[in-house]
């Protein structure tokens, strides 16, 4: 299969955790490519992101990464620090390429996945679609998803691809759900009302959200919602216009 035993690029990015207000010192971490042993820290951080207990069924678990490693291993990304225990895994992202177009019928998670293992991963794909991100709770706010972004942008550039998208989770949910339905709920974070931890922030990092998917992914605090966001590559062919403005299907 194309791409699979290319070898891949190293990913540049060494960040200082300095700007942390919590931590201060020369604390940093990197950017790299999944490994193998990366699989069960994969597991734990996504689990401790989403407030599962770890071993969950339904999250991804480090089987379902070896086989992500074998069919994208250019797109599938850990951040690590290094503490006096050996090195640590605190953010992850995973991605898949597609064919389905962003302007399509959304989709489901895992219909678009097809299963954990990413069964529907395209190696034509025009598309990078975002999997998974998660950040350890006690690494988050310092800049670690926001450079797994930049170093999935850069991979979408490198590919030449269309650009990326996926489903936020509008994990902010939980705190308005006595106030709002989940559809104000997200035309208030797509006009900026309201700041999503999760959605605000991928706006803010050059997402731009298109409309609402209900039931999207299992996730108590999004009340299983998520948001489809969608970057377009500079310099790429425009890519089909949804065939109406966002706020119009939020506001039914
Ligand atoms: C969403 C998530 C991946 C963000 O990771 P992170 O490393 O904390 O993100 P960053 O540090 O790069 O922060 C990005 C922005 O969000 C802001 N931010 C982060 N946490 C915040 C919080 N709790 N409240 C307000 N702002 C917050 C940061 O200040 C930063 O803003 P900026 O635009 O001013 O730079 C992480 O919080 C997480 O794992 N959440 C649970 C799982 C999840 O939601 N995954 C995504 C599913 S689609």
């Amino acid at each position: 299969m194309k791409g699979v035993h290319s070898s891949i690029p190293d990913v540049q990015l060494e960040i200082s955790l300095e700007r942390s207000a919590h931590r201060a010192g020369a604390e940093r971490y990197r950017v790299e490519h999944v490994r193998l042993e990366h699989g069960q820290s994969i597991h734990e951080v996504l689990c401790y992101a989403n407030k599962f207990p770890v071993g969950t069924k339904g999250c991804i678990d480090k089987a379902n990464i070896k086989e992500m490693v074998r069919l994208f291993p250019e797109g599938q990304f850990v951040v690590v620090t290094d503490t006096p225990k050996g090195e640590k895994v605190i953010g992850l992202a995973l991605t898949m390429r597609t064919d389905y177009a962003p302007s399509a019928r959304p989709l489901g998670w895992l219909e678009m996945i097809g299963d954990l293992s990413l069964a529907k991963h395209d190696p034509e794909g025009a598309w990078l679609y975002g999997v998974e991100k998660a950040v350890h709770p006690e690494y988050q706010g310092r800049g670690v998803a926001s450079a797994l972004y930049k170093a999935q942008f850069a991979l979408a550039e490198r590919l030449r691809l269309k650009g990326m998208y996926a489903g936020g989770m509008l994990k902010g949910y939980e705190s308005y759900r006595e106030r709002l339905s989940v559809r104000a709920y997200a035309g208030k974070v797509m006009r900026g009302e309201v700041f999503d931890p999760t959605v605000s922030m991928q706006m803010r990092r050059g997402f731009k959200p298109r409309t609402v998917i209900e039931n999207y992914a299992w996730d108590r605090q999004a009340d299983h919602t998520g948001m489809l966001i969608v970057w377009e590559r500079p310099g790429a062919a425009p890519a089909e216009r949804p065939a109406s403005r966002p706020e119009a299907r939020l506001q039914r």
